[in-house]
């Protein structure tokens, strides 16, 4: 690691085209793959602050990476390489910048569906539960709390919007949209990776609350895409602390959230608050820590 490093906010790559620029990551075409770069932004109540967290691109980096790895044999994935020396000299002139925290990945026509899964009830899906007893048309039993394990993980898909907010939608809806057969493919894999993902969080001390996937198609193929079960798309809960019928704080971002939460004249919308250098490092040292139960090593 590298604590002393500054955030890295901006990315600029003389000679790569940058194809999208996120709340978080940065795309670059390289031929025909992809250059995923992931900075040290950071968003709350989907708002980036204006302070970066040094060294939290390298951890959701490597975090995703070790996800891929550990469970390609359910279903392939984009990852190519994270090792810069190994990727294209366009790519390997920027080293310095890269290093740790780039993905080289195959390029697929992702699909427009976001793969929401859920195994205990957290976030929007408590407040449908409340409101309908159900999650985007899956029924679910009377008696649930808040943070409670649901009987069985289920698949709570949403659209994937260009703008605004995603809307969640029905499997029937999915497969309108993805055609029948996508739509059970896709909804097996999704619920597959959230169940050996969950074993393996469980087995360290994680609770996997819930998670977001993104599949593509190449060459007609299913491709696992985007980012694996990262912080940023996923809820963590430390298990020893995990108590049903409160809200379970998330174990990265509860320290950053908090201070937010308790901010009486900041109201959730840009421009983000000046965060203390207090926050931020105990969120690196959260994102860090993260990673380290996760990987059972510490990041690169
Ligand atoms: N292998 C891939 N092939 C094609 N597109 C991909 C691949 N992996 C990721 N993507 C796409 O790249 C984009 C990554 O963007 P990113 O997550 O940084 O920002 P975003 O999702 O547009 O916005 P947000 O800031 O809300 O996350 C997504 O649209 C994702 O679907
Ligand atoms: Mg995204």
């Amino acid at each position: 690691m590298h604590e002393a490093d500054p955030p890295l906010l901006t990315i600029e790559l003389d000679g790569l085209e940058r194809l999208h620029r996120g709340k978080v990551r940065d795309l670059f075409r390289v031929g025909d793959d992809l250059l995923l770069v992931t900075s040290d932004r950071v968003s709350a109540f989907d708002v980036v602050m204006n302070e970066g967290v040094p060294g939290k691109g390298r951890v959701l980096n490597q975090v995703s990476a070790f996800w891929f790895d550990q469970l390609s044999r359910i279903l392939p994935n984009h990852k190519i390489t994270i090792d810069v020396d190994a990727m294209p000299d366009a790519v390997r002139r920027h080293a310095r910048v890269l290093r740790g925290r780039s993905m080289l990945a195959r390029r697929t026509r992702p699909l427009p569906v976001e793969f929401v899964v859920r195994g205990y009830l957290a976030g929007s899906g408590l407040a449908e539960y409340r409101a309908t007893r159900s999650i985007c048309g899956v029924q679910l039993p009377d008696g649930l709390a808040e943070s409670s394990r649901l009987p069985e993980p289920i698949l709570t898909p949403t659209t994937k919007e260009q703008a605004g907010h995603d809307r969640p939608i029905t499997f029937d809806e999915m497969a309108k949209i993805l055609g029948p057969e996508r739509a059970r493919e896709t909804k097996a894999a999704a619920l597959a990776l959230y169940q050996a993902a969950h074993e393996i969080a469980e087995a360290r001390g994680l609770l996997l609350a819930d998670t977001k996937f993104e599949f593509g198609e190449l060459n007609g193929r299913l491709i696992w895409i985007d980012e694996a079960l990262t912080p940023d798309s996923s809820r963590y809960w430390a298990k020893a602390a995990w108590r049903p019928g409160v809200p379970q704080d998330p174990f990265d971002k509860q320290v950053l959230r908090n201070y937010l939460l308790g901010l009486k004249d900041w109201n959730k919308a840009p421009p983000a608050p000046t965060l203390p250098a207090s926050i931020i490092e105990t969120t690196a040292q959260r994102y860090r820590e993260t990673a380290r139960i996760l990987m059972g090593h510490d990041v690169d």
